[in-house]
Protein backbone atom coordinates (compact mmCIF):
# COMPACT_ATOMS: atom_id res chain seq x y z
CA UNK A 1 0.00 0.00 0.00
CA UNK A 2 1.60 3.29 -0.94
CA UNK A 3 1.56 6.56 1.26
CA UNK A 4 -1.67 8.27 -0.87
CA UNK A 5 -4.96 9.22 0.91
CA UNK A 6 -6.51 6.02 1.10
CA UNK A 7 -10.04 7.78 -0.73
CA UNK A 8 -7.78 9.23 -3.62
CA UNK A 9 -5.93 5.92 -3.73
CA UNK A 10 -9.74 4.05 -4.54
CA UNK A 11 -11.14 6.65 -6.67
CA UNK A 12 -7.55 6.17 -9.04
CA UNK A 13 -8.26 1.78 -8.68
CA UNK A 14 -11.68 2.79 -9.69
CA UNK A 15 -11.19 5.51 -12.28
CA UNK A 16 -8.29 2.97 -13.88
CA UNK A 17 -10.38 -0.21 -13.78
CA UNK A 18 -12.33 -1.40 -16.98
CA UNK A 19 -14.75 -3.72 -14.99
CA UNK A 20 -14.87 -3.01 -11.34
CA UNK A 21 -17.25 -4.74 -9.30
CA UNK A 22 -19.14 -3.98 -5.99
CA UNK A 23 -19.30 -6.50 -3.06
CA UNK A 24 -21.92 -5.23 -0.17
CA UNK A 25 -22.85 -5.91 3.39
CA UNK A 26 -25.06 -5.34 6.47
CA UNK A 27 -22.32 -2.30 6.97
CA UNK A 28 -23.57 -0.53 4.11
CA UNK A 29 -27.24 0.04 5.57
CA UNK A 30 -26.43 0.57 9.07
CA UNK A 31 -26.46 4.21 8.29
CA UNK A 32 -29.96 3.35 6.83
CA UNK A 33 -31.18 1.91 10.45
CA UNK A 34 -30.64 -1.32 9.66
CA UNK A 35 -29.03 -3.32 12.17
CA UNK A 36 -25.80 -5.46 10.86
CA UNK A 37 -25.34 -9.11 11.92
CA UNK A 38 -21.57 -9.00 13.79
CA UNK A 39 -20.72 -6.46 15.86
CA UNK A 40 -21.68 -5.04 19.01
CA UNK A 41 -24.99 -3.75 17.62
CA UNK A 42 -25.65 -6.95 15.65
CA UNK A 43 -28.44 -9.05 15.56
CA UNK A 44 -27.13 -12.15 15.69
CA UNK A 45 -24.82 -11.11 18.50
CA UNK A 46 -28.19 -10.02 20.43
CA UNK A 47 -30.26 -13.19 20.03
CA UNK A 48 -27.50 -15.19 18.36
CA UNK A 49 -26.82 -16.80 14.78
CA UNK A 50 -29.28 -19.30 13.23
CA UNK A 51 -28.58 -22.82 13.07
CA UNK A 52 -26.81 -23.73 9.83
CA UNK A 53 -29.81 -26.04 9.60
CA UNK A 54 -32.67 -23.38 9.04
CA UNK A 55 -33.53 -24.83 6.56
CA UNK A 56 -33.57 -28.42 6.94
CA UNK A 57 -35.87 -27.47 9.54
CA UNK A 58 -37.96 -25.31 7.57
CA UNK A 59 -38.10 -28.41 4.87
CA UNK A 60 -38.85 -31.27 7.47
CA UNK A 61 -41.88 -28.74 8.36
CA UNK A 62 -42.93 -25.77 6.49
CA UNK A 63 -46.42 -25.38 7.88
CA UNK A 64 -44.50 -25.01 11.33
CA UNK A 65 -42.13 -23.19 9.81
CA UNK A 66 -44.87 -20.07 8.34
CA UNK A 67 -47.14 -20.25 11.16
CA UNK A 68 -43.79 -19.21 13.65
CA UNK A 69 -42.88 -16.52 11.11
CA UNK A 70 -46.07 -14.85 10.66
CA UNK A 71 -45.98 -14.71 14.14
CA UNK A 72 -42.57 -13.37 14.90
CA UNK A 73 -43.19 -10.59 12.15
CA UNK A 74 -46.04 -8.82 14.51
CA UNK A 75 -44.49 -9.72 18.05
CA UNK A 76 -41.33 -7.55 19.21
CA UNK A 77 -38.70 -8.92 20.97
CA UNK A 78 -37.22 -11.36 18.18
CA UNK A 79 -34.61 -10.98 15.20
CA UNK A 80 -37.20 -10.92 12.35
CA UNK A 81 -39.14 -8.45 14.51
CA UNK A 82 -36.24 -5.93 14.41
CA UNK A 83 -35.37 -6.84 11.18
CA UNK A 84 -38.51 -6.00 9.64
CA UNK A 85 -39.42 -2.70 11.64
CA UNK A 86 -35.66 -1.89 10.70
CA UNK A 87 -36.22 -2.28 6.62
CA UNK A 88 -39.47 -1.53 6.60
CA UNK A 89 -38.86 2.21 7.90
CA UNK A 90 -35.03 2.15 5.88
CA UNK A 91 -34.55 4.59 3.05
CA UNK A 92 -31.20 4.58 1.13
CA UNK A 93 -28.69 6.07 2.42
CA UNK A 94 -25.84 8.14 0.57
CA UNK A 95 -23.39 5.08 0.24
CA UNK A 96 -26.36 3.23 -1.60
CA UNK A 97 -26.70 6.32 -3.94
CA UNK A 98 -22.91 6.60 -4.70
CA UNK A 99 -22.68 3.14 -5.73
CA UNK A 100 -25.43 4.26 -7.96
CA UNK A 101 -24.02 6.97 -9.25
CA UNK A 102 -20.55 4.95 -9.85
CA UNK A 103 -22.95 2.45 -12.11
CA UNK A 104 -24.57 4.96 -13.62
CA UNK A 105 -21.13 6.42 -14.76
CA UNK A 106 -19.72 3.28 -15.90
CA UNK A 107 -17.39 2.92 -13.40
CA UNK A 108 -19.20 -0.31 -11.06
CA UNK A 109 -20.43 -2.88 -14.14
CA UNK A 110 -22.41 -5.03 -11.26
CA UNK A 111 -23.15 -5.01 -8.15
CA UNK A 112 -22.95 -8.08 -5.36
CA UNK A 113 -24.95 -7.61 -2.36
CA UNK A 114 -25.56 -9.76 0.88
CA UNK A 115 -28.00 -7.66 1.64
CA UNK A 116 -31.81 -8.53 1.38
CA UNK A 117 -33.00 -4.90 2.59
CA UNK A 118 -33.90 -3.89 -1.37
CA UNK A 119 -31.84 -0.80 -0.69
CA UNK A 120 -29.28 -0.86 -3.64
CA UNK A 121 -32.64 -1.66 -5.89
CA UNK A 122 -34.48 1.78 -4.50
CA UNK A 123 -30.95 3.85 -4.83
CA UNK A 124 -31.53 3.03 -8.54
CA UNK A 125 -28.58 0.15 -8.95
CA UNK A 126 -29.32 -1.75 -12.09
CA UNK A 127 -26.87 -5.07 -12.75
CA UNK A 128 -27.94 -5.90 -9.12
CA UNK A 129 -27.02 -9.65 -8.05
CA UNK A 130 -28.96 -10.36 -4.98
CA UNK A 131 -26.47 -13.25 -3.72
CA UNK A 132 -28.82 -13.90 -0.83
CA UNK A 133 -32.09 -13.05 -2.02
CA UNK A 134 -34.43 -10.10 -1.50
CA UNK A 135 -36.90 -10.30 1.58
CA UNK A 136 -39.72 -8.78 -0.29
CA UNK A 137 -40.32 -11.54 -3.15
CA UNK A 138 -41.63 -15.15 -2.35
CA UNK A 139 -39.50 -17.95 -4.16
CA UNK A 140 -40.95 -21.41 -4.87
CA UNK A 141 -38.16 -24.02 -3.47
CA UNK A 142 -39.80 -26.41 -6.77
CA UNK A 143 -39.86 -24.26 -10.15
CA UNK A 144 -38.12 -20.74 -8.72
CA UNK A 145 -40.73 -19.05 -9.61
CA UNK A 146 -40.37 -15.65 -7.70
CA UNK A 147 -43.23 -12.84 -7.14
CA UNK A 148 -43.26 -9.72 -4.97
CA UNK A 149 -44.59 -10.94 -1.99
CA UNK A 150 -46.84 -7.71 -1.75
CA UNK A 151 -48.27 -9.36 -5.15
CA UNK A 152 -49.42 -12.39 -3.82
CA UNK A 153 -51.53 -13.24 -0.84
CA UNK A 154 -50.02 -15.89 1.51
CA UNK A 155 -53.96 -17.22 2.62
CA UNK A 156 -52.62 -20.83 3.53
CA UNK A 157 -49.55 -21.83 5.12
CA UNK A 158 -47.48 -23.37 3.92
CA UNK A 159 -48.42 -21.29 0.68
CA UNK A 160 -48.09 -23.63 -2.58
CA UNK A 161 -47.01 -23.14 -6.07
CA UNK A 162 -49.86 -22.34 -9.00
CA UNK A 163 -46.86 -23.34 -11.08
CA UNK A 164 -45.39 -27.01 -9.48
CA UNK A 165 -47.62 -27.60 -6.41
CA UNK A 166 -44.27 -27.15 -4.39
CA UNK A 167 -43.61 -25.05 -0.93
CA UNK A 168 -43.34 -21.27 -1.28
CA UNK A 169 -40.55 -19.98 1.15
CA UNK A 170 -39.10 -16.22 1.52
CA UNK A 171 -36.97 -15.54 -1.44
CA UNK A 172 -34.23 -14.89 1.72
CA UNK A 173 -31.79 -17.37 1.31
CA UNK A 174 -31.51 -19.42 4.95
CA UNK A 175 -28.75 -20.57 6.49
CA UNK A 176 -27.86 -24.06 5.03
CA UNK A 177 -30.09 -23.60 1.85
CA UNK A 178 -27.95 -23.63 -1.38
CA UNK A 179 -27.80 -20.46 -3.35
CA UNK A 180 -30.27 -20.52 -6.30
CA UNK A 181 -28.16 -21.64 -9.01
CA UNK A 182 -28.52 -18.57 -11.50
CA UNK A 183 -27.77 -16.02 -8.98
CA UNK A 184 -24.46 -17.94 -7.62
CA UNK A 185 -22.62 -18.62 -11.36
CA UNK A 186 -23.62 -15.12 -12.17
CA UNK A 187 -21.76 -13.59 -9.06
CA UNK A 188 -19.13 -15.66 -9.95
CA UNK A 189 -19.04 -14.45 -13.57
CA UNK A 190 -18.71 -11.42 -12.76
CA UNK A 191 -15.95 -12.02 -10.20
CA UNK A 192 -14.08 -13.89 -12.99
CA UNK A 193 -14.47 -10.71 -14.74
CA UNK A 194 -13.65 -7.75 -12.62
CA UNK A 195 -10.45 -6.23 -12.62
CA UNK A 196 -11.17 -4.51 -9.02
CA UNK A 197 -13.95 -4.99 -6.52
CA UNK A 198 -15.06 -2.49 -4.54
CA UNK A 199 -15.61 -4.67 -0.86
CA UNK A 200 -18.56 -2.25 1.40
CA UNK A 201 -19.44 -3.14 4.99
CA UNK A 202 -19.20 -7.09 4.90
CA UNK A 203 -17.47 -9.24 7.76
CA UNK A 204 -16.39 -11.57 5.15
CA UNK A 205 -17.63 -14.27 7.62
CA UNK A 206 -20.19 -16.08 5.49
CA UNK A 207 -18.96 -18.14 2.30
CA UNK A 208 -19.64 -17.75 -0.98
CA UNK A 209 -19.68 -14.24 -0.87
CA UNK A 210 -16.34 -14.14 1.56
CA UNK A 211 -14.80 -16.03 -1.16
CA UNK A 212 -15.35 -13.52 -4.24
CA UNK A 213 -12.85 -10.62 -3.31
CA UNK A 214 -10.27 -13.89 -2.90
CA UNK A 215 -11.23 -15.46 -6.15
CA UNK A 216 -11.49 -11.86 -8.06
CA UNK A 217 -8.35 -11.34 -6.58
CA UNK A 218 -5.90 -14.57 -7.56
CA UNK A 219 -6.90 -12.96 -11.03
CA UNK A 220 -4.93 -9.91 -9.95
CA UNK A 221 -7.91 -7.70 -9.64
CA UNK A 222 -7.18 -4.80 -7.03
CA UNK A 223 -9.36 -4.83 -4.04
CA UNK A 224 -11.04 -1.76 -2.26
CA UNK A 225 -12.45 -2.15 1.34
CA UNK A 226 -14.41 0.56 2.55
CA UNK A 227 -15.23 0.05 6.55
CA UNK A 228 -14.48 1.26 9.70
CA UNK A 229 -12.93 -1.61 11.37
CA UNK A 230 -11.05 -5.02 9.97
CA UNK A 231 -12.25 -7.90 8.27
CA UNK A 232 -11.42 -11.06 7.13
CA UNK A 233 -10.97 -10.11 4.08
CA UNK A 234 -8.73 -6.60 4.80
CA UNK A 235 -5.28 -8.53 4.59
CA UNK A 236 -6.49 -9.35 0.54
CA UNK A 237 -7.36 -5.44 0.25
CA UNK A 238 -4.82 -3.36 -1.78
CA UNK A 239 -6.26 0.03 0.17
CA UNK A 240 -8.60 0.05 2.74
CA UNK A 241 -10.75 3.29 3.44
CA UNK A 242 -11.72 2.93 7.06
CA UNK A 243 -15.08 4.82 8.09
CA UNK A 244 -18.53 4.53 7.37
CA UNK A 245 -20.13 3.77 3.75
CA UNK A 246 -22.70 6.50 3.78
CA UNK A 247 -19.61 9.11 4.67
CA UNK A 248 -16.65 7.68 2.41
CA UNK A 249 -18.48 6.34 -0.80
CA UNK A 250 -19.57 9.91 -1.74
CA UNK A 251 -15.96 10.92 -1.28
CA UNK A 252 -14.09 8.81 -3.02
CA UNK A 253 -17.06 9.72 -5.97
CA UNK A 254 -15.89 12.96 -5.30
CA UNK A 255 -11.98 12.17 -5.67
CA UNK A 256 -13.00 10.40 -8.88
CA UNK A 257 -14.76 13.56 -10.37
CA UNK A 258 -11.76 15.54 -9.49
CA UNK A 259 -9.58 13.01 -10.84
CA UNK A 260 -11.63 13.05 -14.05
CA UNK A 261 -11.01 17.17 -14.50
CA UNK A 262 -6.83 16.72 -14.03
N1 LIG B 1 -20.18 1.49 6.89
C1 LIG B 1 -19.46 0.44 6.42
N2 LIG B 1 -19.29 -0.72 7.10
C2 LIG B 1 -19.87 -0.78 8.32
C3 LIG B 1 -20.63 0.26 8.88
C4 LIG B 1 -20.77 1.43 8.11
N3 LIG B 1 -21.46 2.49 8.55
N4 LIG B 1 -21.07 -0.14 10.10
C5 LIG B 1 -20.61 -1.40 10.29
N5 LIG B 1 -19.88 -1.79 9.23
C6 LIG B 1 -19.20 -3.06 8.99
C7 LIG B 1 -18.78 -3.82 10.22
O1 LIG B 1 -17.48 -3.38 10.64
C8 LIG B 1 -18.72 -5.25 9.67
O2 LIG B 1 -17.45 -5.52 9.12
O3 LIG B 1 -20.12 -3.89 8.33
C9 LIG B 1 -19.77 -5.26 8.57
C10 LIG B 1 -21.04 -6.01 8.91
O4 LIG B 1 -20.69 -7.38 9.04
P1 LIG B 1 -21.86 -8.44 9.24
O5 LIG B 1 -22.82 -7.96 10.28
O6 LIG B 1 -21.20 -9.77 9.40
O7 LIG B 1 -22.68 -8.38 7.85
P2 LIG B 1 -22.36 -9.15 6.51
O8 LIG B 1 -20.89 -9.22 6.24
O9 LIG B 1 -23.22 -8.56 5.46
O10 LIG B 1 -22.91 -10.64 6.82
C11 LIG B 1 -22.92 -11.56 5.74
O11 LIG B 1 -24.20 -13.09 7.09
O12 LIG B 1 -25.91 -13.72 8.51
C12 LIG B 1 -25.53 -13.59 7.20
O13 LIG B 1 -27.13 -13.38 5.53
C13 LIG B 1 -26.41 -12.63 6.46
O14 LIG B 1 -25.86 -11.46 4.43
C14 LIG B 1 -25.45 -11.68 5.78
C15 LIG B 1 -24.14 -12.42 5.85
Amino acid sequence: MTSMDPVAEAAAILAAAEYAVALTGAGLSVESGIPSFRGPDGLWTKYGQPSNLSYRVFARDPQDWWEKRLSDEVTPGNPTYDLKDAVDNAEPNPGHVAIAELESAGIIRAVITQNVDDLHGRAGSRNLLEIHGNRNYLRCIGCGWRRPRARHAITDVPPLCAECGAVIKLDTVMFGEPIPRAVLDSCFAETQRCDAMLLVGTSGAVNPAAQLPLVARERGARIIEVNPEPTQLTAAADVVVAGPAGEMLPLIVEAMALDRRN
